[in-house]
């Protein structure tokens, strides 16, 4: 049947405005159909959640505690439901999804104030945390209790084991959570040749807000707890959060996928890979700069205010500053090397026809 003035097309065409566009990796789909047979119970009692939740558990350590959620928002507001009450305080970075792209949920759900500190990558110190401390125990205050580091951040760099066990350290001296908002943690944990232990287990994080969505499924995220005592109260947050899942084994079986035979560090690898070539090609071209380091999986660069139509025309990607003409390109499990060289080539001659 023909339908008249759709406005989006069908196509199968990959581009770099998000690895949220990507589509299912094929071992999460057939995860998801092999644990698509006969009634289980609902809720996660049953054979394929317990099984996930022991492979988290192998994978961060037996003493965490995790629990699935449907996105990544609803991960990072309800860690903080966990860790809060509404006179407290979150501290993060400014560029942090929580602070900017949530909609205020996290404010919402929790009540608390998000003091989003600027940073140019996305990274947050010990002295700036320290630099929001003073007011302890002033009735006027929203009193800080929670830091909220985002792995890789929005510009795609990472924060170091040392960095987070530096920040865990003087977090937990001063009565302070750590949560991290892990989206992109599996690019980050690549990029560094780390584990996913090494990186939150090992370096004294609180909470974790595990990703899944942006490397390859079909949209399963988790809460992890570190310390039991924190997880105490989780099951009700989560319900009363509105992400208790009754077909739990279909979340439960994609991130059993993703960390089974390192399926989260070959999606990551390539992402990375394909954005440092992006990169590479990328800086030979005049006229073209690129912005940021590139670590992860994200490529910033400058580009000619009046080429960006005509490129985005062939490859959809996000203008990130207008006043710049800055631009994010994001690579994904599944961006090819030809896409790459597509990219460049449209580039190079958008730019060249100008010149
Ligand atoms: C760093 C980060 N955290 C959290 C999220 C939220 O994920 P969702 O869109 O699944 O709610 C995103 C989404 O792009 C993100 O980039």
């Amino acid at each position: 049947m023909r339908i008249e003035g759709l406005t989006h097309s069908p196509s199968p065409k990959h581009h770099f405005a998000s690895d949220n566009n990507s589509p299912v990796h094929a071992s999460v789909l057939d995860a998801i159909v092999s644990a698509n047979r006969g009634h289980t119970l609902a809720y996660g009692d049953d054979y394929y959640t317990e099984r996930a939740v022991a492979r988290i558990k192998q994978t961060f350590g037996a003493a965490c505690e995790p629990f699935f959620v449907f996105t990544g928002t609803s991960a990072n507001v309800l860690s903080l439901a966990a860790l809060t009450r509404s006179y407290h305080s979150v501290i993060c970075a400014e560029s942090a999804h929580l602070n900017g792209a949530e909609c205020g949920a996290p404010e919402k759900f929790t009540g608390v104030k998000l003091i989003g500190l600027r940073s140019d990558t996305g990274k947050i110190t010990v002295a700036d945390i320290e630099a929001c401390l003073g007011h302890e125990g002033d009735q006027h205050h929203n009193q800080p209790k929670v830091v909220s580091l985002t792995q890789a951040t929005d510009f795609g760099l990472c924060y170091t084991a040392d960095e987070i066990g530096a920040i865990s350290e003087f977090a937990h001296r001063h009565d302070l959570y750590v949560h991290m908002d892990g989206a992109r943690i599996y690019t980050a944990c690549a990029a560094l040749g780390r584990s996913l232990k090494a990186m939150t287990t090992d370096v004294g994080l609180d909470v974790l807000s595990l990703g899944g969505t942006k490397n390859g499924l079909l949209g399963a995220e988790a809460v992890l707890f570190f310390k039991p005592e924190l997880a105490r109260d989780f099951k009700h947050i989560r319900k009363q959060g509105m992400q208790l899942a009754s077909k739990m084994r279909f979340l439960a079986v994609q991130m059993e996928a993703l960390l089974s035979d390192d399926l989260w560090l070959t999606n990551a690898r390539h992402a990375n890979l394909m954005a440092k070539t992006l990169a590479a090609e990328l800086t030979r071209i005049p006229g073209i700069r690129i912005t940021r380091e590139v670590q992860t999986n994200m490529v910033y660069c400058t580009l000619p205010r009046q080429n960006i139509d005509v490129i985005r025309e062939a490859y959809l990607f996000y203008v990130f500053d207008e006043t710049q003409s800055e631009v994010r390109l994001v690579t994904s499990y599944d961006t090819t090397e030809a896409d790459v060289q597509g990219f460049v080539e449209v580039a190079t001659a958008a730019l060249a026809a100008e010149g």
